[in-house]
């Protein structure tokens, strides 16, 4: 029976660690909820539901879980418009002018704005009749059409989709960088009509995006990053939400911007004992492919020795994962396949992947 289970969790990979927005959504347990008080997810909400728009940075080192809080606090504000922008695949020559900056990410809004009404177009002819329904009942945005839908108000598509595609037109054919930013604007009206929800803007990935091979180079990036960059978006009339390094924190250029921000947020380390939280973070993923129970399949020194990985990685809700979607892929290879995890098939993984 338990055998049949981690069979289950391993070809499910069911803890493979995620990256997609919606996904991580799916999969956050609150940090609130792990570890009582309104920090973090409540304190995100609250700073977005304010009537002027808010400029937040959510805190912590690589993987403790700063684009997962973010997509899991949008997700739970249905009348926000996330638009995230994973700036770690970009050239990071976009660093050296506020207009390079303020083009790609105009670029990167564009390319979300398209993937938006091209679904919502499918989704419009094949759910014609259900559309017609909805679009009679503003009340009622939620229904069979999901998130799109019920981000941006399905009723109203048409006309906003022609608004974003003159937005389009008019931003791509401008050739004169430094009217980039007021693209950006143009593009954000857009998005934030009066009766249309509030657009947060979140800079994500920004450590991949900064990070560089060339020792002594990061800094120089990060301090761009915070000044050159990021300064400009903070005038523009939408919610901007940065995620940020944890050791950016003590950069002169960050402690200038956070003057300007209106909350910060930290991820909180697990507490020192951390197997409950994280056998939550675990059982939750378990349970998404069916497995309810979820105690007599990690043995106890598995969960102290993946604790030991999250202290040693600089809390790194990732590495952990990482660690078990391995250990418990080679478990089920084992013949036969045993009835729980064991602390050596912990080590073993963390030993492959070199932590
Ligand atoms: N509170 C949580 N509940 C469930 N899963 C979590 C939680 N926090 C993090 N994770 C998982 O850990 C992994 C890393 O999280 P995430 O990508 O949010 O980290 P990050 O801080 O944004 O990292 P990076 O700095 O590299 O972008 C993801 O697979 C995510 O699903
Ligand atoms: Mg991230």
């Amino acid at each position: 029976m338990s055998a049949a289970a981690l069979e289950r969790l391993a070809a499910a990979r069911a803890f493979k660690p995620m990256e997609a927005f919606d996904e991580l959504a799916d999969n956050h347990v609150d940090f609130d909820e792990l570890l009582g008080g309104k920090r973090r997810e409540a304190a995100l909400a609250k700073a977005l539901q304010g009537t002027t728009p808010a400029r937040v940075a959510v805190l912590g080192p690589s993987g403790s879980g700063k684009s997962s809080l973010i997509a899991a606090t949008l997700a739970d504000l249905p009348a926000f418009l996330p638009l995230s922008i994973a700036i770690g695949q970009a050239d990071v020559g976009i660093l050296d002018s506020q207009a390079r900056f303020g083009q790609f990410i105009i670029r990167e809004l564009l390319r979300q704005a398209k993937g938006r009404f091209a679904t919502q177009q499918k989704i419009g002819r094949r759910r014609e009749a259900a559309l017609a329904r909805l679009a009679a009942d503003t009340t009622t945005r939620t229904g069979p059409v999901g998130k799109l839908a019920l981000n941006i108000g399905i009723h109203d598509y048409a006309a906003v989709s022609t608004e974003i595609r003159s937005a389009i037109k008019s931003t791509e054919s401008d050739l004169n960088p430094s009217q980039s930013l007021e693209g950006l604007e143009e593009i954000a009206r857009v998005f934030s009509a009066p009766e249309r929800p509030t657009p947060v803007l979140i800079i994500d990935d920004a450590d991949k995006w900064a990070g560089s091979p060339v020792p002594g180079d990061e800094d120089k990036r990060a301090r761009l990053l915070f000044t050159s960059a990021l300064q400009p978006l903070l005038t523009l009339q939408l919610h901007l939400v940065v995620a940020v390094q944890q050791h950016w924190k003590k950069l002169v250029e960050y402690e200038n911007l956070d003057k300007r921000l209106d909350a910060t947020i930290e991820i909180p380390k697990l507490p020192k004992d951390a197997v409950p939280a994280l056998t939550q973070i675990i059982a939750s993923r378990a349970l998404d492919v069916g497995i309810e129970d979820i105690t007599n399949l990690i043995e106890d020194g598995a969960l102290a020795r993946l604790e030991a990985e999250y202290d040693r990685s600089d809390r790194s809700i990732r590495h952990v994962l990482r660690v078990l979607d391995l250990a418990l892929r080679d478990a089920a290879d084992d013949s036969p396949t045993p009835e729980r995890l064991t602390r050596v098939h912990v080590r073993h993984a963390a030993h492959k992947l070199g932590q």
